[in-house]
């Protein structure tokens, strides 16, 4: 496995796993209608368009993309692996590398309900709850970096 930076042919493919993620693991989860405004927004435009102010970093398998994570300042904001591959060390080392090029020595997550034990093995520890609108809940994480 290895960690590169994103290209911006990778769009179609991050939204494709981000979308696959919603549907299949995020559902256990979430209601239709937060699973469908995830479907409907994160597009391969989106993903396009976010990467223009964030920094994607991308994890491939050989020639495959097997997730991809991004970070603005200090806060991770998506993180996503292909369902296929999950538990193969593929969010770990996305997460890693994102907090080596955070901005600060905290880091900070909005994460899914679903993948709030992940953060939790990370490191990182629970400063709130909330709603995000039509993405509803998540969990506010944080981790002090060294
Ligand atoms: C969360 C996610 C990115 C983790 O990626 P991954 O490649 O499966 O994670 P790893 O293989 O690096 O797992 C690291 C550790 O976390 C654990 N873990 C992974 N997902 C977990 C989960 N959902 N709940 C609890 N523990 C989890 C693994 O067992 C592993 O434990 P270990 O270090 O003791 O072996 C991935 O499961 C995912 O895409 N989830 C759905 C999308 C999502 O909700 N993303 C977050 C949006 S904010």
């Amino acid at each position: 496995m290895r960690i590169r930076a994103y290209e911006p042919t990778d769009a179609a493919i991050l939204s494709r796993i981000l979308r696959r993620n919603a549907i299949e693991v995020n559902s256990r989860d979430y209601p239709a209608a937060v699973i469908e405004a995830l479907c409907r927004d994160f597009d391969t435009e989106k993903i396009a368009a976010l990467a223009e102010n964030m920094s994607f970093l991308v994890s491939m398998e050989g020639d495959a993309v097997r997730g991809f994570g991004c970070i603005s300042e200090s806060f991770v904001q998506l993180l996503f692996v292909d369902p296929a591959h999950h538990r193969e060390g593929n969010g770990t080392a996305l997460l890693n590398s994102l907090e080596a090029i955070a901005e600060s020595d905290c880091v900070y997550a909005n994460s899914s309900l679903t993948a709030e034990g992940f953060y939790l093995r990370r490191g990182y520890v629970v400063i709130g709850r909330g709603e995000r609108g039509r993405y509803g809940a998540f969990v506010g994480m944080k981790k002090q970096l060294g």
